[in-house]
């Protein structure tokens, strides 16, 4: 490798042999990823001061999903941004502008960094033109985010040298396997085809050339050289599983994943006609300017083969977002409640439960209140977060090893649970938990859900729920989906 860019603006840089095949892959939607310390964020620096140095007015964009990360890899120390371009920037050629967030160069092209520390980050790029978009660490992104940041992938009017032509508009991504991103990651770029190949991507997913690239540590020797007993600090982190991630970059293992027994080959069915005498009930998690998911669930009488008596289906769900990820619709509870009985078109519900936040009050009556002064009446839900996360694992789990599982989900459910539950990760600091900070409402709900039905403890007849006192107030002088159980 060389020289970046023309004679008149370039930077030297070495790149080692995994990363100059990356450097020049075909492949318009590229991963680089897996182990830590590859040089996987290097490749992507490198990257895009070629794109920026070769083509005048090329916009890229080097996303991390937070800004300290941003500034810590990016900006800082030997191989950083500012450290590649000292010579440029000495002479004027690169400039690099705090307040944007941006290096700008010589020949009108841009390179901005960027971050989304908070959902209401992602609008700020609603009307971008990226030509070149790179992403590090992309498994801390969700493919929500990633589909949105692909979307305003476009050439417009940029008109790029011919050799380059039809490599642009590009996306390159870097990565760790593990984090939220894993299960979305692995499924779009590691298990379709095998390492290196080029393929074309489904038209519903872009369409682009895409391509994984394995990295490993050993393919970084300026790491090794300086830094000898990396290996042995990953081997030190613990967990057999994270350390065959981070040090071979092996995608299969569900690092992290806090249902990693959800599968949907297991889990999902087509949608059919519920039974007109099984109970129904509904668990609510409220959100306001975050999503409201409300799940709608059916209790199997044992009828049909697939579904064990006392299965839990979840045959409907209302999740409240705007379409983008965990944002929320800001209905009022009212609205809330009335989509509720809308929904539903008059059929029975024998109890509902919903968060406990439901029913606090700040000033005047609770959300809980007011939605059952219009006719949806929940009770509140058990909260206890690990016991909750043990039944909805026993759930996924079933009865013995191979045998059916107890919790089934319609395959509508597309907004809610089938986008948002099986990415969810566990919080690394209680392996016994979810994390919180991720978009955790269908879960919580499901949770919810589940503890309303302890698996565990259906040996008798079911525990009859407690009655709360909206329960007293209109157990029988109300008409049907009125009443708690
Ligand atoms: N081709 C290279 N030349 C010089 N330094 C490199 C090169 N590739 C990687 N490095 C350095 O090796 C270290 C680890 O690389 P990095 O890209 O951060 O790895 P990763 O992102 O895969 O964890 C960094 O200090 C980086 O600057
Ligand atoms: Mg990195």
């Amino acid at each position: 490798m060389g020289e970046l860019g023309g004679a008149r603006m370039s930077v030297k840089v070495e790149l080692h042999p995994r990363q100059a095949e990356a450097f020049s892959s075909p492949a318009t939607e590229l991963l680089y990823g897996g182990a830590a310390g590859g040089g996987k964020s290097f490749l992507l620096r490198v990257s895009a001061l070629r794109w920026c140095l070769s083509v005048p007015g090329l916009q890229a964009y080097l996303f991390r999903r937070t800004f300290p990360d941003l500034r810590a890899n990016h900006l800082k120390g030997p191989g950083s941004l500012p450290d590649l371009l000292a010579p440029l920037l000495a002479k004027g050629k690169a400039r690099w502008s705090e307040q944007r967030g941006e290096f700008r160069f010589a020949g009108g092209s841009t390179l901005k960094l960027a971050h989304l520390q908070h959902e209401s980050d992602l609008i700020k790029y609603q009307g971008a033109e990226i030509h070149v978009l790179l992403i590090d660490e992309l498994t801390h992104f969700s493919e929500s985010q990633y589909r949105f940041l692909r979307s305003r992938v476009r050439l417009g009017g940029l008109k790029p040298p011919g050799p380059l032509a039809d490599r642009l508009p590009r996306i390159e991504c870097a990565t760790n396997p593990g984090s939220v991103g894993h299960a979305w990651v692995k499924r779009a770029w590691v298990s379709p085809k095998r390492p290196q190949e080029v393929w074309r991507a489904p038209a519903g997913e872009g369409g682009m050339r895409r391509q994984y690239l394995p990295a490993r540590v050993a393919d970084n020797p300026t790491l090794l050289a300086h830094d000898p007993d990396y290996l042995d600090r990953l081997e030190g982190l613990g967990s057999p599983a994270l350390v065959r991630a981070l040090k071979n970059g092996d995608w299969d293992i569900a690092a992290g994943q806090a249902l990693e027994t959800f599968d949907r080959e297991r889990h999902v069915i087509e949608p059919f006609a519920i039974p007109d005498h099984w109970t129904r009930f509904r668990a609510l998690d409220w959100g306001s300017t975050r999503p409201f998911s409300v799940g709608w669930w059916a209790v199997s009488d044992g009828d049909d083969p697939r579904l064990p008596p006392g299965a839990i289906v979840r045959y409907r769900e209302w999740y409240g977002w705007t379409g983008r990820p965990d944002t929320g619709l800001r209905l009022t509870s009212a609205e809330v409640a009335d989509g509720i009985r809308e929904r539903e078109g008059g059929e029975r519900i024998a109890f509902s439960v919903a968060d406990p936040a439901a029913f606090g009050r700040s000033d005047g009556p609770s959300v809980a209140e007011r939605m059952a002064a219009r006719g949806a009446i929940f009770r509140r839900a058990a909260n206890d977060r690990k016991a909750g996360y043990q039944e909805v694992r026993a759930r996924l789990r079933g009865e013995g090893d191979n045998g059916p599982p107890m919790l089934f989900v319609f395959s509508t459910c597309t907004d809610g649970f089938l986008r948002t539950v099986p990415e969810l990760v566990l919080d690394p600091h209680d392996p016994e938990d979810v994390a919180t900070r991720q978009e955790d409402h269908v879960y919580d709900e499901v949770r919810y859900a589940c503890m309303s039905r302890p698996f565990r403890r259906t040996a008798g007849p079911p525990a009859t729920p407690q009655r709360d006192r909206w329960g007293r107030a209109f157990d029988f002088t109300q008409p049907h989906g009125w009443r708690v159980a």
